[in-house]
């Protein structure tokens, strides 16, 4: 069994302690960004005070923020699994990061070349691919089933062509949690000689990622979704990166990550990041009983961080159930996507749903007036609230939980939902 402390956590996330309408506020925003501990403002803070200098200088700060960016790749290939640190690129975001790579895609791409995207994702997993269509390429869409919001895998398999040239997919959906089968699609995908791109934005907080075992080609995600700082980062395997010709200027390095990384990275971003994974490393080593990660093989840091991530997906999805049972009983809730606990593998624990007669800014509103925080519309996931039938009505409220939150503020909340249906 799998267990972290939570009275730990909570001590580790200074923002946590502060209250809002006189009680302490209750974050479930999460899938729009988390909280970050303590430790990660003191590693940018320090970063800045000690190490501030650019790239490749002979002297001690240079030298030294050189190794602090080459650790914060390691410990990106850590949290991911990746078979190199050469693997991992930063970058200010998913989105300008999914851009880059889409141009540098498309640069090797011909008039009639096929791209599958589907309606479950972010616009910054859809846009990219689209905007390759001014080149001819030609872009179809993978639905949804709009009764559990799950991905149409049977779509995905008929869409596929011998011009598909990369699918773009999403690990979980920002929108209503669902978990798409990634190493499946990847089988499916690859029999077809196709390359598979992963948005695993919404998943990594939520549980273990290991791009090995699923056997994607490309896997983006951002920090600050995962109890880290601002920024983005890239996952490709090397000999792919290595293939692409990168939009660059002529003096950046010319190998992977370095040739994707344009410009000067925001270093404390990156000094804040490896701080992150220690964090999770921390709260997977105080799990040295469970016997996770042990078969596959993983040691020290990595098996440490698949342990916090199994145990942070069990704590949720106890939190969920109890989450969903309160929301379900609610008169007049309609609720978006995977609700029987029996499937929750299949979700993280991100509530989408509507209170009849409620605009769900109104419903945000009254939670926000009570210091609880949650997102109402369609947070970029546009195509999902456009399959729903919802984006004209004011989209939904998303209520998303993270390993930081606790049983009495799902009551909570449930007790203000209660208020206002
Ligand atoms: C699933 C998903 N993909 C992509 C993004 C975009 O990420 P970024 O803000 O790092 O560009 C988000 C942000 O909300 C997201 O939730």
């Amino acid at each position: 069994m799998s267990h972290f402390d939570l009275s730990f956590v909570r001590s580790q996330f200074p923002a946590l302690s502060l209250s809002d309408a006189g009680r302490p506020a209750v974050y479930f925003d999460g899938p729009g960004g988390t909280q970050v501990p303590q430790r990660v403002i003191d590693a940018m803070a320090h970063y800045l005070i000690h190490t501030n200098a650019n790239h490749g200088g002979v002297f001690r700060t240079s030298r030294e923020s050189d190794a602090l960016l080459h650790a914060a790749h390691e410990a990106m290939a850590d949290l991911l699994n990746a078979a190199s640190p050469r693997e991992n690129g930063f970058g200010p975001n998913m989105t300008t990061l999914t851009f880059a790579m889409s141009r540098a895609i498309g640069r090797e791409l011909k008039e009639g070349d096929e791209i599958l995207i589907t309606r479950l994702d972010h616009d910054a997993n859809r846009a990219p691919w689209q905007a390759l269509a001014e080149k001819g390429v030609v872009i179809k869409e993978v639905d949804f089933d709009p009764r559990d919001c799950t991905l149409r895998l049977d779509d995905l398999q008929s869409k596929l062509s011998p011009r598909t040239r990369l699918v773009a997919v999403g690990y979980a959906s920002n929108a209503v949690g669902t978990i798409n089968p990634i190493a499946e699609i990847a089988q499916m995908v690859h029999r077809n000689g196709t390359l598979l791109w992963v948005d695993a934005v919404h998943y990594v907080p939520h549980g273990p990622v290991d791009v090995q075992a699923l056997e994607c080609d490309f896997l983006v995600c951002s920090p600050y979704k995962f109890f880290g700082p601002h920024s983005g980062v890239l996952w490709g395997r090397l000999d792919l990166l290595e293939g692409l010709r990168a939009y660059k200027v002529r003096p950046a390095g010319d190998g992977a990550p370095d040739k994707f990384e344009t410009g000067t990275q925001v270093h404390e971003a990156q000094a804040g990041v490896l701080a992150t994974v220690d964090y999770l490393a921390e709260l997977g080593a105080q799990d040295a009983g469970s016997a996770e990660g042990q078969s596959s093989g993983f040691t020290g840091r990595r098996l440490a961080l698949k342990r916090a991530m199994v145990a942070i997906r069990s704590y949720e999805c106890d939190l969920f159930t109890a989450f969903t049972e309160g929301l379900l009983a609610i008169p007049g809730l309609t609720f978006y996507g995977i609700r029987e606990p029996g499937r929750f593998g299949s979700r993280t624990p991100t509530a989408a749903f509507r209170i009849e007669g409620r605009h769900p800014d109104e419903v945000a509103e009254h939670l926000a007036r009570r210091g609880v925080y949650v997102w109402s519309g369609n947070f970029y996931a546009i195509a999902v609230t456009e399959r729903l039938g919802l984006e004209e009505r004011g989209g939904v409220v998303r209520a998303g939980l993270v390993h930081y939150n606790t049983r009495q503020e799902v009551d909570y909340c449930l007790a203000c939902l209660r208020e206002i249906a």
